[in-house]
């Protein structure tokens, strides 16, 4: 009798686990790995994108975020990821050299006039099809982030590119960034993010190039005395996750999980929206660092000294790539 009632209830705890799915079933685990602070447009998105994958696919599939460069910084991340140790990452576009040259279309100085010109062009033909660049290499883009347009730093005024001439700027790992301020006669140096702040610091480097976002979050006014509002490039992202993790995926996870990331990209979008305008503001409002607006005649000598740098890469975007994105500007 005992021997009957014991099966029964193991009958019954068995077919009541596969009605739920098989609790051993281990979720899918995605490792999102970011370079920046958790309060700015990337940190807001990644966390957004945890929360709505938990909410709706709690159990079998979990987000986990690290930021700050906890878990890989800038140029690790795209190789680790390759190598299926972190899933997803939303590097900045300037970091996909060793990708693709196609994406340095993004770090082409003065090419979008504002977010709403890159907006267009990042949702026409030419900017998704951008997302698949990489395709070969092993790494599928799955949307485009906003952070905002880039002001310069730096330890001393700068209104006109004379000012830069012999002074020392951290870059991202971008040769189109390099040669735009090797076209200002200053010395470019390729470093992590993660390096920036004690580079400023410690003087060891004048200036660097960013959004208010990250300028703000990081505390670079706080060693940088001066900020140049130029808007002279972009600072964008692309979440990428590697082809083979993406498409070992079921496909209801798969259609479940970019609807996830869609949404949180858009929510990610508005924070980069507001955070421009009130990070700039905290700056202001610090008075640790003095922000310099360049009237039009100055803005026009910027454009006139760094706009040769298209035509120097014009062979490895494509002409006809760089005509589409300025076009977005109409
Ligand atoms: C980021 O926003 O992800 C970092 C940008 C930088 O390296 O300057």
């Amino acid at each position: 009798m005992f021997r009957k009632v014991t099966l029964a209830a193991a009958a019954l705890a068995i077919s009541a686990a596969f009605a739920v799915g098989p609790v051993w079933a281990k979720p899918v685990v995605i490792k999102f790995s970011h370079v920046v602070a958790e309060n700015t447009p990337k940190g807001q998105m990644a966390n957004k994108f945890k929360d709505l994958v938990a909410e709706r696919l709690g159990g079998k599939v979990v987000v986990e975020v690290y930021p700050n460069s906890q878990l890989f910084g800038d140029n690790k991340v795209l190789e680790a990821m390759l190598l299926g140790d972190v899933q997803m990452a939303a590097p900045s576009l300037s970091k996909f050299e060793r990708y693709t040259k196609k994406v340095a279309l993004y770090d082409l100085p003065f090419l979008f006039e504002d977010m709403a010109a890159v907006d267009k062009f990042q949702s026409s033909k030419e900017g998704q099809d951008m997302l698949a660049a990489m395709k070969k290499k092993g790494l599928v883009g799955l949307g485009y982030l906003h952070n905002g347009l880039k002001q310069l730093s730096s330890s001393k005024p700068l209104k006109v590119p004379a000012d830069v001439a012999g002074l020392k700027f951290r870059i991202m790992s971008s040769d189109v960034l390099a040669a735009q301020f090797k076209a200002v006669k200053a010395t470019p140096l390729k470093k992590p993010f993660s390096e920036v702040f004690t580079l400023l610091q410690t003087r060891a480097i004048d200036g660097q190039e960013n959004t208010w976002s990250n300028i703000y979050s990081k505390k670079f006014f706080e060693v940088q005395p001066y900020i140049t509002e130029s808007n002279h490039g972009l600072l964008d992202y692309m979440v990428v996750t590697s082809a083979e993790f993406w498409m070992d995926l079921s496909d209801e996870l798969r259609v479940e999980v970019k609807k996830a990331l869609d949404e949180a990209i858009l929510f990610g979008n508005k924070v980069a929206a507001d955070k421009a305008k009130t990070d700039k503001q905290k700056i202001i409002d610090s008075k640790r660092s003095q922000i310099l607006e360049l009237t039009p005649e100055e803005r026009a000598q910027w454009v006139e000294v760094m706009k040769p740098v298209w035509k120097k890469f014009e062979h490895e975007i494509g002409k006809e790539l760089i005509d589409a994105a300025y076009n977005a500007n109409n």
